[in-house]
């Protein structure tokens, strides 16, 4: 290909990118499949590889990461980021809105909005192109943010339509629920601590110099105010509306996101509609905004030294309740982590009954000076699980102080407490029983050794039996023994034991970050596989070797060596090794030629195996991943659900189609 045949074909696969990028997450409506989506942005991804001069800062590629900042520049704001003046009392925003309606003395319709709970932004949007997101900061001065808000897939990186030609869009970027909830999973099975709310989260994520990072972390973005339309529209909620057609993801309407009304009692009702409501959204609001809709009124209202008198916010009370501490109890994690839990005298807070609160740790115990029969003040904030914000001292009648557990309520071992850490841990890590059937848990997982079709429950139960005692156990369990478990059919049995033999030809990457190791999460187990090549190599790393890398740092360095130190660890991997699992990076130059010289395309959906894995698969064994079968294609891989055209096309063609099994047997 020349470099104007390149430029053309980056500059339709961007276009195309965006449209179906727009279609997915902001019209929820998506046209194609993730894989297809996937193939067209891995062209794409090649084209700019190869001609690097043609990538545009607004390329779709960007929305994934990797550019670094060294320091936010400081840069000061077109339009000054006011802040709202705000009340909790509905009685003060009648007084406002009689105020209002004093000072204009004509007909006015108001806005109202969601009061998002996250961070400020300003986008500024230069010819339809995306070209700076600056932070709110002071108000006059922001940080300019732009390739960390690039990668929020609901924010365009190009407008369509008959945009403005240098405006500025502003909204709240915030984490929603889901994803507040998975990041954590992530960093408890890593071993590293949690973060307390999505508001600090999102507000940390966007401030990360490392884009990828942001990119990961799936936030999320709500548009609520344009600047420098010119008059474009006669009011604030047209405006919106228009954005709309430009691109942007705006507040829905239909969802009572955004609500325009001309009386007292409709900003009344959208009060109280959202006072109820708001426990069921996704993601967090800490109270509505209500503004006066016409530009024109807005000017004549003007501004206070701080804030528009146009705009007011009315805070929601936080949820709030007192109950009575009935007892602490110490859960054990998988890393060996206890954490205090608060049970609960029952009772209804924000919508739901609440029992159990989260002490974090020892520390939280001694600040709160707990006593049994507290009657204790019991928060939901962004929080999933509820806290413990204060206790009634003036109620007390019990003398009894809680004292933090000094053995684990599992195993009876003395707990340890590291030197500047603030959680206490069981240091049996090899035989406490949650410790290791968390760990087996772990193993299993999607992400390491993606065992399908054995719960938690299954392994409480073949732990308890003593049919395993750690993951080695997996791979020496057989039919019977599965098929004698309650509610375990012979076809799940042998799902799983297909799963558990498949597992074998998992990366050596996957088998590391699988063993639980603390702190080596999915990427430092990439990197440590990377770095060292084989299990052997690791298990002999220094210290010093073991910082060299990337991305690995004192407290890793410790835990891996930590690790290799214990006796049953080592014993572990040595079964382990004896199983055959993959304890080598296999390079894929160095994979078997079985496939060699073949051309595979894989369609549909796989029991054993996820597409990428199979994919993986026939590269490593020397064969190559075909996008469509075509007269060039020596074998279809065909999955359930898979399009029938396909099918017939390579009937037609003479391909062989084989079953994910058939293709195992290929190359084993
Ligand atoms: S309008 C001059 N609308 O609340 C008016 N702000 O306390 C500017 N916020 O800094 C703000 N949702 O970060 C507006 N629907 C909404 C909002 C909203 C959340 C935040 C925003 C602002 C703060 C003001």
């Amino acid at each position: 290909m020349n470099a104007i045949q390149a430029k053309a074909e980056i500059e339709q696969l961007m276009k195309v990118l965006n449209h179906h990028n727009h279609l997915y997450y902001v019209q929820n409506s998506p046209e194609i499949s993730d894989y297809d989506f996937d193939q067209l942005l891995k062209s794409l991804e090649k084209l700019e590889k190869e001609f690097p001069e043609f990538t545009s800062v607004n390329s779709p590629t960007k929305r994934v990461g990797g550019d670094l900042t060294k320091k936010f520049q400081a840069v000061t704001h077109r339009y000054p980021m006011l802040s709202l003046s705000n009340t909790y009392s509905e009685e003060e925003i009648m007084d406002w809105e009689n105020r209002i309606k004093k000072s204009i003395n004509e007909e006015i319709e108001y806005v109202c909005e969601l009061k998002y709970d996250g961070v400020a932004i300003g986008i500024r949007y230069e010819n339809g192109q995306l070209t700076a997101a600056v932070t709110r900061g002071d108000g006059e001065k922001g940080e300019l943010v732009t390739t960390n808000v690039r990668t929020i897939r609901t924010v365009p990186l190009q407008l369509q339509g008959d945009f403005p030609l240098d405006f500025e869009i502003r909204g709240e970027i915030f984490m929603p629920h889901e994803q507040f909830a998975l990041l954590n999973q992530e960093r408890e099975e890593a071993g590293e601590a949690l973060y307390a709310n999505p508001r600090n989260t999102a507000s940390g994520t966007l401030k990360s110099l490392d884009s990828k990072v942001v990119s990961e972390r799936k936030l999320d973005c709500y548009l609520y105010g344009l600047y420098g339309l010119n008059d474009l529209q006669t009011g604030h909620f047209e405006s919106v509306l228009k954005a709309k057609e430009w691109g942007f993801r705006i507040p829905p309407p239909e969802n009572r996101f955004i609500e325009k009304t001309n009386s007292i009692q409709g900003i009344m009702d959208f009060i109280h509609f959202w006072n109820e409501e708001r426990n069921n959204l996704p993601f967090d609001i800490d109270g509505i905004v209500i503004k006066v809709n016409s530009y024109d009124q807005q000017r004549k209202l003007g501004f206070t030294a701080k804030s528009p008198r146009w705009a007011i916010a009315y805070k929601f009370k936080t949820n709030q309740v007192e109950t009575l501490l009935e007892a602490v109890t110490y859960q054990v994690g998988r890393t060996g982590a206890i954490t205090p839990v608060a049970n609960l005298k029952p009772v209804q807070l924000g919508g739901t009954t609440v029992k159990r609160a989260s002490l974090h740790n020892a520390d939280q115990i001694e600040k709160l000076d707990l006593h049994l029969g507290d009657l204790v003040q019991v928060e939901k904030g962004g929080e999933i699980i509820p806290k413990i914000v204060g206790v009634n001292v003036s109620q007390r009648t019990s003398l009894e102080r809680i004292h933090f557990i000094e053995m684990c309520p599992e195993c009876q071992t003395e707990l340890i407490r590291k030197e500047g850490e603030a959680q206490h841990y069981c240091p049996n890590e090899t035989a406490c029983p949650p410790q290791v059937k968390g760990k087996i848990a772990h193993f299993i997982s999607r992400k390491a050794m993606n065992i399908d079709g054995l719960g938690e429950e299954t392994i409480e139960v073949l732990f308890d039996k003593g049919l395993i005692k750690d993951i080695s156990g997996l791979y020496h369990l057989t039919f019977d023994q599965l098929l004698d478990l309650d509610r375990m059919g012979e076809k799940s049995a042998n799902n799983l034991l297909k799963g558990v033999e498949a597992s074998k030809q998992i990366s050596f990457e996957r088998v590391l970050f699988g063993l639980g190791i603390r702190f080596v999460g999915e990427t430092v187990a990439k990197k440590l596989a990377h770095a060292f090549g084989n299990m052997d190599a690791l298990k002999q790393a220094n210290f010093d070797e073991l910082i060299d890398v990337e991305e690995i740092g004192e407290k890793i360095a410790i835990s891996v060596q930590h690790y290799f130190q214990d006796s049953a660890n080592l014993a572990l991997i040595d079964r382990l090794k004896e199983i055959g699992l993959s304890f080598e990076t296999i390079k894929k130059e160095q994979a078997s030629a079985v496939l060699s010289g073949k051309v595979l395309v894989v369609s549909g959906t796989f029991e054993t195996f996820s597409r990428d894995e199979i994919k993986e698969l026939i590269e490593r064994n020397s064969g190559k991943v075909g996008s469509s079968v075509s007269s060039k294609t020596d074998f279809l891989i065909a999955g359930a659900n898979m399009g029938p055209a396909k099918l017939k096309t390579a009937t037609n063609l003479g391909v062989v189609i084989i079953s994910e099994d058939e293709f195992i047997k290929l190359i084993s």
